[in-house]
């Protein structure tokens, strides 16, 4: 009898989803978001993904609208999930909480610093009650844990 070859089963692909200010990682207030750029962040990103066989697409966007537009696109190309840092939006987006409820996508909401150690406008999140779940507060580190925990649910 012979073996039926197995076939190989497709990576997953995850949006990464960057808010307004982000592309100024390592150069906006170094004090509370560190010095490594934007740019290391998504290289390190990516090379995690790779380990967990994961595809990854990158996106940032200062604008509102657009960033309902990407997530409505990671519903259009067939992605399994998104991995977002909202920033300022975080904490007034509607939009983008609805857009995320909207798609269904599994969605994991990561923030460099703790959002609850912040300013008390800081502390209510839109978008957290649409996602998976929270990263808050561990540094860069937020984005990698935050891929890790939604590779492991898509
Ligand atoms: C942030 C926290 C937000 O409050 C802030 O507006 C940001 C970055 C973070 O990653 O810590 O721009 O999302």
């Amino acid at each position: 009898m012979s073996k039926k070859k197995k076939s190989p089963s497709k990576p997953k692909k995850v949006l990464v989803l960057h808010g307004p200010n982000l592309n100024l990682l390592g150069k906006r207030e170094k004090g509370i978001y560190g010095n490594i750029s934007f740019e290391k962040i998504n290289k390190d990103l990516k090379s995690l993904a790779k380990e967990l066989d994961v595809e990854l697409e990158v996106k940032q966007s200062n604008i509102e609208g657009k960033i309902v537009d990407f997530i409505h696109e990671a519903y259009k190309k067939d992605f399994d999930g998104i991995l977002i840092n909202p920033a300022a939006y975080t904490h007034t987006s509607v939009a983008i909480r609805d857009a995320i409820l909207a798609v269904k996508l599994p969605t994991v909401e990561v923030h460099i610093s703790n959002i609850h150690k912040r300013e008390e406008f800081r502390h209510k999140s839109l978008t957290a009650p649409a996602c998976v779940g929270q990263i808050t507060g561990f540094g860069v580190d937020s984005y990698k844990l935050g891929l890790l925990a939604l590779g492991s649910i898509i």
